[in-house]
């Protein structure tokens, strides 16, 4: 766990006067006291931003707590606003999405020129039978297609569920399964550090296992050869010059709690959980969460360096962006190929004026040292931000003072696959404190709180929670609300809380710094992983009968997947079993999660009732005290 040492000690960055008087807000605290006493009154006056085909009858539905509706009776479709209402404005021929391929091939889409492409996806997704209701499975590279496909699925009325490209078979076919997708769309290969991935192999692979699966439409990026099957795989340029696919494709009308995606995400036991977001809360949502952090306006260049594939790229690459208009900056390969300058020169190239990235990318592309910024014009910057775990103070002040050049502020969001967009954050007006995420935005009441539900002294340790609903919240997970009830509102049941599963402090000045994951997940260079899902790689091999995960920190990855296994009789602890393990984890799960060490064991702290205690594993592992151990059964 990446931990935040120099909480309350930490100097302040003030945001320059020049940020103070451009911001879109000017102001913090009276708006946010505003917000917070008149909550459906304040996004009611923010739902104005949006178009809507018909208002809602009621802002908020609380009468079925946890289970919770935002603008009750209103009709939209995120597209409309995303797309269509552009059309009928002079952004209509503003550039929508600059691309770079890592090979350095470049494509543009305007707003009407994307569009046009929706469209057509979108007539071919009908001509393959997608209706209203269904979900769609894309499992793409980062190529300008992959969010054409997003919004195509959305436009007639489907909801798409994302698998982000580095995930393999096992993981693919489960969400496929758990989805129920009859439409797979995927792509021949993608670009990643100057060699071609297996994206269509992988596919069919997942295919092969997969029931429901009726056609799946590859989108050729790569050219290289892939294997088809007849009656099943179509080439996507096939079916997109055939005249049924033409330019002109209605938008599908849907109510606000309408399903708009799912999006798996890990949890403590080893079944991913689809969770659930819809129209109307989560459009108004990301659209204003990233207009006042970011601070948006009409000749931005907006870069979110996140992959499609995660919750970060749906609001922040995607959704977001495109309801305000915004231009937006994709690339489809790694920071340091061929050179670590890569991302400095797309900055430079492009003009990039806000950058979106994580600490990881951070502390990767910052090991390289200054000298390959410092060859690269960055004063096009003006506000950076970070996302997806906490960003240690050494990494802040060095994307502070190399990139920012010490005039940009770092908006560092807090917020989760579950949230739909950012919780805690700053806005650019905001003094900094470097590692913290600081104050909740708009709308928004979080705590640190005790098992009880007290408040924790400033500075203490405790669990976040959020005390109220806000309108891009996660509906439910798929097909399990119940699940959804116990996962995260079944702790603070009384007060009717949600958990969010990360320790926190909030400082004597009510700036919040999150600290880690507290459940049984791991985040490792960002990404989200399940120590049940690692143990289950792990046992799925034959020379495995027990094995637990832990995280522990990692100077690049800001924790690093640790396993203690149980041999099987006959089977002897090897530095050649210890990589053919490694391997496994990373085939079944996926390369992100390759485990850094693999230690071989004769047993496993366990609780009386044979729960395998990680905390006494990771207590042991950093030398720190082993703290209550009175269940650990000898
Ligand atoms: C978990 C959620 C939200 C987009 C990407 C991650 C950690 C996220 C921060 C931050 C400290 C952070 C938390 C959270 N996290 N942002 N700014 N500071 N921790 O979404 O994969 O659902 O993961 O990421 O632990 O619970 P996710």
């Amino acid at each position: 766990m990446q931990e935040n040492k120099e909480t309350s000690t930490s100097e302040l960055f003030y945001p320059s006067d020049e940020i103070i008087q451009n911001a879109n807000i000017k102001e913090y605290d009276s708006l946010y006291q505003y917000s917070i006493e008149n909550r459906e009154k304040f996004w009611e006056e923010q739902a104005e931003s949006l178009e809507w085909y018909k208002k809602w009858d009621q802002v908020l539905d609380s009468s079925n707590k946890p289970f919770y509706k935002w603008f009750v009776g209103a009709e939209t479709n995120i597209i409309h606003n995303a797309i269509d209402r552009h059309l009928k404005t002079w952004r209509k021929n503003k550039l929508a999405i600059i691309w770079e391929g890592e090979p350095g091939d470049v494509k543009t889409y305007s707003y009407h020129g994307l569009n046009r492409e929706v469209c057509k996806f979108a007539n071919v997704l009908k001509s393959m039978g997608v209706k209203k209701g269904d979900i769609v499975t894309i499992y793409m590279p980062q190529i300008p297609e992959l969010v054409i496909a997003m919004l195509a699925v959305v436009k007639i009325g489907a909801a798409h569920s994302v698998v982000y490209g580095g995930f393999s078979s096992e993981s693919l076919a489960s969400r496929i399964q758990d989805a129920k997708s009859k439409v797979l769309i995927t792509a021949d290969g993608g670009w990643r550090r100057g060699k071609i991935t297996d994206l269509k192999k992988i596919a069919n692979e997942a295919m092969s296992r997969s029931a429901t699966i009726q056609s799946c439409i590859t989108v050729r990026r790569t050219s290289q050869e892939v294997y088809m099957e007849s009656g099943r795989d179509y080439w996507y340029h096939d079916l997109a010059n055939h005249p049924v696919a033409s330019n002109k494709c209605e938008t599908e009308v849907m109510s606000s709690e309408d399903m708009l995606f799912i999006l798996y995400t890990s949890g403590t036991t080893g079944k991913p959980k689809g969770l659930v977001h819809t129209h109307g809360g989560y459009s108004l949502y990301t659209s204003v969460t990233h207009k006042y952090i970011f601070d948006i306006k009409d000749d931005d260049r907006w870069w979110c360096a996140a992959d499609p594939g995660w919750i970060t790229g749906h609001s922040y690459l995607v959704y977001g962006p495109l309801i305000n208009g915004t231009t937006i900056m994709m690339y489809e390969g790694a920071p340091n190929y061929p050179y670590p300058n890569r991302w400095w020169q797309i900055i430079e190239k492009y003009g990039v004026t806000v950058l979106y990235t994580s600490p990881t990318a951070i502390r990767g592309l910052m090991r390289f040292g200054e000298q390959w910024p410092e060859r690269h014009d960055l004063s096009s910057l003006r506000l950076l931000g970070s996302v997806g775990e906490p960003i240690n103070p050494e990494a802040w002040k060095w994307y502070h003072k190399v990139i920012g050049k010490e005039k940009c502020p770092i908006m560092d969001t807090w917020w989760q696959t579950e949230t739909g967009g950012a919780m805690l954050s700053p806005l650019p007006i905001t003094p900094l404190k470097p590692g913290s995420a600081t104050k909740p935005f708009f709308g928004n009441e979080l705590a640190v709180v005790d098992e009880a539900g007290n408040e924790v002294k400033p500075n203490e340790e405790g669990k976040l929670v959020i005390k109220a609903p806000w309108p891009g919240m996660a509906r439910t997970i798929l097909g399990d609300d119940q699940r959804y009830v116990d996962t995260y509102w079944n702790d603070y049941k009384a007060q009717g809380w949600y958990k969010a599963g990360d320790s926190a402090k909030v400082d004597q000045d009510g700036y919040f710094w999150v600290i880690g994951r507290i459940d049984d997940v791991i985040k490792v260079s960002g990404y989200r992983l399940g120590t049940a899902e690692i143990e289950s790689a792990l046992v799925s091999h034959p020379a495995i009968s027990e094995a637990a995960a832990i995280g522990l920190p990692h100077e690049l990855k800001g924790n690093a997947i640790h396993t203690y296994v149980i041999l099987r009789n006959g089977f002897v602890g090897s530095e050649k079993l210890e990589s053919e393990l490694k391997e496994h984890v990373a085939s079944e799960m996926g390369k992100f999660a390759l485990p850094e060490k693999i230690n071989f064991v004769e047993q496993l702290p366990k609780t009386r009732s044979g729960k395998i205690m990680r905390r006494v594993l990771k207590a042991r592992a950093l030398g720190q005290d082993e703290g209550d151990t009175s269940t650990l059964e000898e």
